[in-house]
């Protein structure tokens, strides 16, 4: 989604915001454009497209400066166009002296812009963010500092913002404001950094300031000012960021979709990494600011997100309620925050989010806070609104996801529950014989996963198949019932093939009608009591000549004579089974992509952080 990128110091700053916003390319964007400021000149470029659409432009036209700020958009209000792009230039008729970058909401935008338009103020956009830059403007009028005028208007602004302006008046100064839409801060020599994401400052300093929502900062080369909107002035606080950039490079894979599959092994051995104890049994979780009493009173179990972490969730609800006999229900975030979902004080509430960032889960949180709810989050991003909003939570250590299909994370929060689940279970009933299985069969996973990641050649060749289909079918029972919505989603999201999730036994309720030879049925079906109930529904699908994809456990019989294709996962503990079912299905997505050519870690119109409602 949106991404912003400032810079003020001795360097030339168009090189170094081109750079910050390739590294947010991950995020999904369809327009891009960049504002410096040289002397007392302001410079706009801007580009619907690519970042390499606006670096062709600047080659033609280049903008030069110590000074400037830039943005990738994905378009809400306004398709994407070049007028719509951002900057935002603001100011009368023939006297545009500022810019501004904008990502968020602005709520009340029509009311704003009447009101500009009525005092002469020209729009050229369709977008809610241009208002912004004509109030400053018109602020600047009387007050003469940028500072100053960025302060009055903020409280006109009705909805959520991450901005950040430069001006002509102002040469070698940066105001950026935040609420409800990310911003953090790069402190380097001489230097200072603006950005929507840690990844964009990363190249060049370690140390960061998060900005916290009502906070304004002012950067110039050599200062760093931060302040309460309303409480005046805060005392920056320097985090550093624990993550090389080069851990988001493509390492000599293709895409960073197929290397963040691969690197799953590792990402399970990074999120249990520490919190495995084999003399008591358990997981170790100190994160979660809460007592072993605490956790005890427990009654019911919240788990919420959106997309692939919802699925995450699922597949946690079927671990908690097995392992800890606690009832889990799993929510939309977007549901959960406006739904009055019933929460007694014997209820717990985990955010699950690989960005700790999406709006809706941020606003799952902040409610469930309202109401005087411990919150707790399962986050990957470190110092993430959501991670610092929370009482207490668990890190997944997944390191930097760029493809906007999640896959690692997915891995990483699977591993992060079945350890809460682990832990949750032993402050309860659970043996320490059945604990020590557990422990044991999430220190086998990374091998299992290296094992089940050779499938790979096999999927190759069902995507053939697979890319010619107008739609997919993917079931799966009890553990792999998440992980088949999960394959669905994947397959959905990056090949535009639309796939539907279903548990097994749902497939005679309506999902049926959709089976003929075209139409690619994928099972999971590992070992489990619920097998021979697979092989019926296979059956029934093999009586309507369907095309059937099965998922079973290595050295089976039945299914690969059941079976179109017959894609082998290693058999292991059932406990660990979605870690492995999962990987032959995120394979499956990317290969049909592959093969119809989609630009695979952007998929269009996705956005890999939903940072708007
Ligand atoms: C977007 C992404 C999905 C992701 C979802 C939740 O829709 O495209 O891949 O699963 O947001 O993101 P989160 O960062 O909260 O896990």
């Amino acid at each position: 989604m949106c991404g912003i990128v400032g810079y003020t110091g001795p360097r030339e700053a168009a090189a170094i915001l081109l750079g910050g916003l390739r590294r947010l390319e991950y995020r999904g964007y369809d327009s891009a454009g960049l504002a410096t400021v040289e002397g007392g000149r302001l410079h706009l470029r801007k580009r619907m497209g690519r970042v390499s659409e606006l670096e062709d432009l600047l080659a033609r036209r280049p903008a030069r400066g110590g000074c400037g700020i830039s943005h990738t958009r994905w378009a809400t209000h306004g398709p994407a166009t070049d007028a719509n792009a951002h900057p935002h230039a603001g100011g009368r008729a023939g006297m545009v002296g500022l810019a501004v970058v904008h990502n968020g909401v602005i709520e009340n935008h029509a009311r704003l812009r009447a009101e500009l338009m009525a005092e002469g103020f020209p729009f050229a956009s369709e977008t809610d963010s241009e208002v912004i830059a004509h109030l400053i403007a018109r602020a600047l009028e009387t007050t003469h500092d940028l500072l100053e005028a960025v302060v009055t208007i903020l409280p006109r602004l009705e909805g959520t913002y991450g901005l950040a302006v430069c001006s002509a008046s102002h040469p070698g100064l940066i105001v950026g404001a935040r609420m409800g839409s990310p911003l953090v801060i790069g402190v380097g020599d001489g230097e200072h950094l603006l950005a929507s994401d840690a990844a964009a400052v990363a190249p060049h300093t370690k140390r960061v300031v998060y900005l916290e929502d009502g906070e304004v900062a002012s950067l110039t080369p050599a200062g760093l000012d931060l302040a309460h909107r309303e409480r005046g002035p805060v005392a920056p606080r320097i985090d550093r960021i624990d993550w090389h950039p080069d851990q988001a490079e493509l390492g000599g894979n293709p895409h960073y979709m197929i290397k963040e599959i691969r690197e799953q092994p590792t990402t399970v051995v990074d999120a249990c990494r520490g919190r495995l104890s084999r003399r008591d049994a358990t997981a170790c979780l100190g994160g979660l600011n809460l007592s072993p009493r605490a956790l005890r009173r427990a009654r019911r179990i919240v788990l919420v997100g959106c997309g692939t972490s919802w699925h995450a969730a699922l597949v946690g609800e079927y671990l908690i309620e097995r392992i800890a006999h606690l009832p889990v229900e799993v929510e939309y975030a977007g549901e959960f925050r406006y739904r009055n979902a019933p929460l007694d004080d014997r209820t717990l509430v985990f955010i699950l989010s690989q960005s700790g960032e999406t709006a809706d889960a941020l606003g799952a949180l902040r409610e469930a806070k309202r109401r005087g709810h411990p919150t707790l989050a399962i986050v990957n991003t470190v110092g993430s609104t959501i991670a610092r909003e929370a009482t207490g939570g668990i890190y997944l250590h997944a390191g930097q996801e760029v493809g906007v299909a999640s896959t690692k994370a997915f891995a990483a929060q699977v591993a992060v529950l079945t350890l809460l689940a682990l832990y949750l279970g032993r402050l309860r009933h659970l043996s320490f014989s059945d604990g020590l299985a557990i422990v044991e069969a999430l220190e086998s996973a990374p091998g299992l996963i290296e094992e089940a990641l050779k499938v790979e050649p096999i999927v190759e060749r069902a995507a053939e198949q697979v890319a010619t289909a107008r739609t997919a079918l993917f079931l799966g029972r009890d553990l792999l019932h998440p992980v088949a919505l999960e394959g669905a989603l994947k397959l959905t999201e990056i090949s535009y093939i639309p796939a539907h999730g279903y548990p097994t036994a749902e497939m005679k309720h309506g999902p049926i009608a959709l089976v003929d030879p075209q139409t690619p049925c994928v099972f999971l079906s590992a070992r489990s009591p619920l097998y021979s109930k697979t092989l019926s529904s296979i059956e029934e699908v093999r009586a309507r000549g369907g095309h059937v994809i099965t998922i079973g456990t290595d050295g089976d019989r039945v299914l690969p004579a059941l079976s179109d294709t017959f894609l082998p996962i290693p058999d292991a503990p059932e406990v660990i089974l979605p870690l492995l079912a999962v990987i032959p299905l995120q394979l499956l997505a990317y290969h049909v992509a592959l093969k119809l050519g989609r630009d695979i870690d952007k998929p269009r119109n996705l956005a890999k952080s939903v940072t708007v409602e």
